[in-house]
């Protein structure tokens, strides 16, 4: 099922010796302290029982800590009942913090900021619950969210946690036809949406998504909550559609929350697959909150009291779930969040933020980092950077490079960097530096944090020794893990278990380094990781055949300086479009044609940065694609071994090809 363990640039990464030390000053001040990795060794449950005591307010006290019994599927902390938006909101409040800023947004048009208190957060959250109740939204209903970077987005997905119900967000990037199909798989009942947001200085609509998306007989949406944020026309559907300010703005602003099970489902997250079918990855609610809280305090090493902490990612992403909503929020921090793109109105709108805001911890991904080295180190260095004392890398690996900037331009040459492995199947961190006890390696994510177990392992499941690469598992269950896939257990169990006996499957290759530190070096399977957002081959494959005028296609996950990985797209086109194609030499405009088909079919996040129109494909006799090869192609490298091809001209063909013509 997976290509053979990578072991590619293992060498020079090996020799990466430099390691940043915390200073005495910080780790002396550090949530995260050495005795964690004591405690979780000595006693991996009862650790994990007193973190669930100290991050989260429980209504009833668990029971057991784990009930292992019918692996793969965990329940932890069984007996206990919380309500997550209680916990992320209403006991701030309680607790005297109603005046603490809960979230400093910033709008992406200048000037357009708006910020709100933890008491501010607290009545808007129970006028949410309030206004879902009365469209009928109750317990164990879902709920799609397809919104823009604004406030409403946290309030809508703790509304929803505050009823039961668990929300099921759609990044704003993806099209109406993948909307559609992650509301019917999860058979939403309500879609919240708005009528755009603003990118790059320009109002984007959103609601005309979701009208596509509903256009289809079976549709399970009764109502559709739309939030005003740009003001531009939408078509509007009578008896489905309501404004989020009539209803919410009219609803009751007291709202009494329950209390549900520990393993009450919180959320679906679809993420990409080797499929053409995305998995909707379920988490629940206790030890979800537990791990988000106790990785944002130790990792991030966020002080409720005093930091300003921002995480750049967008609320579609598991990192907007984990690191903007539910890890901060639970501990009371005061964060925030930003609508637009970096470089909108000009490329020191980050720094810009950080010195008004004075952010002290920044949380993004490798992709920016590299955007940001490749405009000039002279953009930052306009700004006051000094508020920033911890920083976080998250979704791809980071190139020692990319590191060193990041340490030395935006961290004052102090700033411990915290490289955070984990997925949106594993809810939370997992593989991290401690910023006040680790000497981190530039490019290394080191080891598994307290209470955590992973290893690298070879073909036979074997662990590797130092100095040797192989697959990333994670051999212990862990609070935040998946509990399955939304509908289809099965897939579950196959996906992530059975590749080694009884340990979970991360679909990534590692290597260790001399002194047994984790290198994550990318995925192992057919699933791509273009600027930090995962992606399917085989998805964007399905995208491009269901066009009439393409018979084949094979996607590969090309290397990329930006992005990380590029995609990469070969295409046969059916007898009649080659004619026609040759005749009026409409090469490009068809590879135009195409890549914005896979916009509609998935969302410009998944247009191929090329497309290339080939007679044939490299195959196997059993049939299967090559894609080593073709990748080889798209990395404009000597062409490998082809031996196994059932055809070994093919590559010929392709090769002589592209050199004539293609993208
Ligand atoms: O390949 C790994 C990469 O991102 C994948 C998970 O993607 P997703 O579920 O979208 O979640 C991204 C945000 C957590 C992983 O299988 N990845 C994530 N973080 C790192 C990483 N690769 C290397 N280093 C990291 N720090």
């Amino acid at each position: 099922m997976s290509d053979p363990a990578p072991t590619e640039g293992l060498s020079t990464l090996l020799h990466e010796q430099r390691t940043f030390p915390p200073s005495a000053e910080f780790t002396a001040q550090a949530n995260g302290q050495a005795e964690l990795f004591e405690q979780a060794e000595a006693d991996r449950l009862g650790f994990w029982a007193d973190q669930a005591r100290r991050y989260v307010q429980w209504e009833q006290d668990f029971s057991e800590v784990l009930d292992w019994s019918d692996a793969p599927f965990a329940k932890w902390f069984v007996g206990g009942t919380l309500n997550a938006c209680v916990n992320a909101v209403d006991r701030h409040v309680e607790a005297g913090n109603g005046d603490r800023v809960a979230i400093h947004w910033v709008g992406e048009p200048e000037g357009d900021t708006r910020d709100i208190t933890y008491a501010e957060l607290h009545q808007e959250v129970q006028k949410a619950a309030n206004a879902l109740a009365d469209l009928g939204v109750g317990k164990g209903d879902t709920v799609a969210i397809y919104l823009p970077m604004i406030p409403e987005a946290a309030i809508a997905m703790l509304a929803c946690a505050r009823l039961g119900a668990p929300h099921s967000v759609v990044f704003g990037g993806f099209s109406a036809e993948a909307l559609h199909s992650r509301i019917d798989d999860a058979g939403s009942k309500v879609v919240i949406t708005s009528d755009g947001g603003y990118r790059r200085g320009k109002p984007s609509a959103l609601k005309p998504a979701v009208d596509a998306a509903l256009n289809h007989d079976d549709n399970p949406v009764e109502h559709v909550l739309v939030v005003q944020r740009t003001g531009q026309d939408v078509d509007w559907t009578e008896g489905r559609d309501v404004w989020w300010h009539d209803a919410v703005g009219q609803a009751a602003d007291t709202h009494e929350a329950e209390a549900f099970d520990a393993e009450h489902p919180l959320f679906i997250l679809y993420t990409s697959g080797t499929t053409g079918k995305p998995k909707g990855i379920m988490h629940t609610t206790g030890g979800y909150l537990v791990q988000t809280a106790f990785t944002n305090h130790v990792v991030h090493d966020v002080h409720p009291d005093s930091d300003v902490y921002w995480c750049t990612a967008d609320i579609g992403w598991v990192t907007g779930h984990s690191y903007i909503v539910y890890g901060p929020m639970t501990l009371g921090a005061t964060q925030v969040m930003y609508e637009g793109t970096p470089d909108t109105p000009h490329q020191g709108r980050f720094w810009e933020i950080v010195q008004d805001l004075k952010v002290t911890v920044l949380y993004t991904a490798p992709t920016a980092i590299r955007t940001f080295m490749k405009w000039g180190s002279d953009i930052p260095e306009k700004f006051d950077l000094s508020s920033l004392r911890v920083l976080g890398s998250v979704g791809e690996p980071i190139n020692p490079e990319a590191w060193m900037w990041y340490r030395e331009n935006i961290g004052g040459d102090s700033a411990p960097i915290v490289d955070t492995w984990w997925q949106t199947e594993t809810g939370a961190i997992m593989i991290s530096p401690l910023p006040g006890v680790t000497a981190a390696r530039p490019g290394s994510a080191m080891r598994p944090i307290p209470g955590i177990s992973a290893q690298v392992v070879d073909d036979m499941g074997e662990p590797v020794g130092n100095d040797s690469g192989g697959y990333l598992v994670l051999t212990e269950p862990w609070p935040s893990m998946l509990r399955g896939i939304w509908g289809d257990p099965q897939r579950y169990k196959d996906t992530y278990w059975s590749r080694f006996d009884g340990v979970y499957f991360a679909g990534d290759g590692a290597k260790l380094d001399e002194d047994g530190n984790i290198w994550v070096v990318g995925r192992v399977d057919d699933v791509m990781n273009v600027s930090g957002h995962r992606m399917s081959t085989s998805e964007i494959e399905s995208a491009l055949v269901s066009h009439p005028k393409v018979a084949e296609a094979a996607v590969v996950g090309a290397a990329d300086d930006t992005t990380g990985q590029a995609i990469c797209a070969f295409v046969i086109l059916r007898e009649d479009a080659v004619q026609e194609a040759d005749e009026e030499g409409e090469g490009q405009d068809l590879v135009a044609e195409l890549r914005n088909h896979v916009a509609k079919e998935i969302g410009p996040i998944a247009k191929p940065r090329q497309i290339m129109i080939v007679p044939e494909l490299p195959k196997t006799r059993s049939g299967k694609i090559m894609r080593r090869l073709l990748k080889d192609v798209a990395e404009n490298r000597t062409v490998g071994d082809v031996t196994t091809l059932a055809d070994s001209s093919v590559m010929d063909l392709i090769t002589q090809g592209l050199q004539g013509g293609g993208d």
